[in-house]
């Protein structure tokens, strides 16, 4: 499973990018106006920090303009996965940007039947978004089981990103469900680490040492 980050935060990124384990970043509109840059800045300034997919979304709403958007994010870096929202334009813009080469995540995936369009207009990452559906009293990890089937029947190249990740076991529920990316908040990546008997263990193992080389060095 690919780990990516959920944030447009540069102190976020370079804390994660360190434990060498961020595959990638996602971004939204959102997440872009939090860091006060417009988002072809903000995107170079990530992909200096991260070695992997970015995504960048368009602001567009027309499949015209989405397009034109597109080719331009593209072109800041060839890391960058140009993101188009799951509506009618958003597919049409998908298609076609789709069949110039460019790499394609469709966003805002909410259904089985909306995941099949991106898988059709040949997008690169489809994100179905876990967590909002949780709000709305459904069980969005659902959406990700069908998914993986659905997709696996027809050999969909589409790679299955989990969004809206919002706790720990999101993440390892995604992952047994067979999700080919996570995406998550700095904060969820960081609590993955956390367990109480690594602490405890660890506070032993030290003192246990300790005891009999207190003042000796480990090479010593
Ligand atoms: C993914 O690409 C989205 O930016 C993200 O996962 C949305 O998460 P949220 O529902 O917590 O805002």
């Amino acid at each position: 499973m690919k780990f990516f980050l959920d944030t447009a935060n540069l102190d976020e990124l370079k804390k994660g990018a360190a434990w060498g384990i961020v595959d990638g970043v996602t971004t939204n509109p959102s997440l872009i106006a939090k860091e006060g840059r417009p988002i072809a800045h903000q995107i170079r300034l990530i992909c200096d920090i991260v070695d992997g997919d970015i995504s960048a979304e368009v602001v567009a709403t027309e499949a015209k303009e989405m397009i034109r958007e597109g080719r331009e994010l593209a072109r800041l870096h060839k890391n960058v996965v140009v993101k188009c929202p799951l509506t009618r334009e958003g597919i049409k813009a998908t298609a076609a940007l789709s069949k110039e080469g460019l790499r394609v995540n469709v966003t805002l995936c909410f259904s089985a039947g909306q995941a099949l369009l991106a898988a059709k207009a040949g997008a690169y990452i489809i994100s179905p978004f876990v967590g909002r559906l949780d709000d709305i009293g459904w069980t969005g990890m659902d959406l990700i089981r069908s998914l993986t089937t659905i997709y696996k029947n027809y050999g969909f190249k589409t790679q299955i990103l989990a969004a809206s990740l919002r706790s720990p076991t999101h993440v390892i529920d995604a992952a047994m469900a067979g999700a080919h990316i996570g995406t998550m908040p700095f904060k969820v990546l960081d609590m993955l680490f956390n367990h109480p008997l690594t602490d405890k263990g660890l506070e032993q193992f030290l003192k246990d040492y300790n005891k009999v080389f207190q003042e000796t060095p480990v090479a010593g």
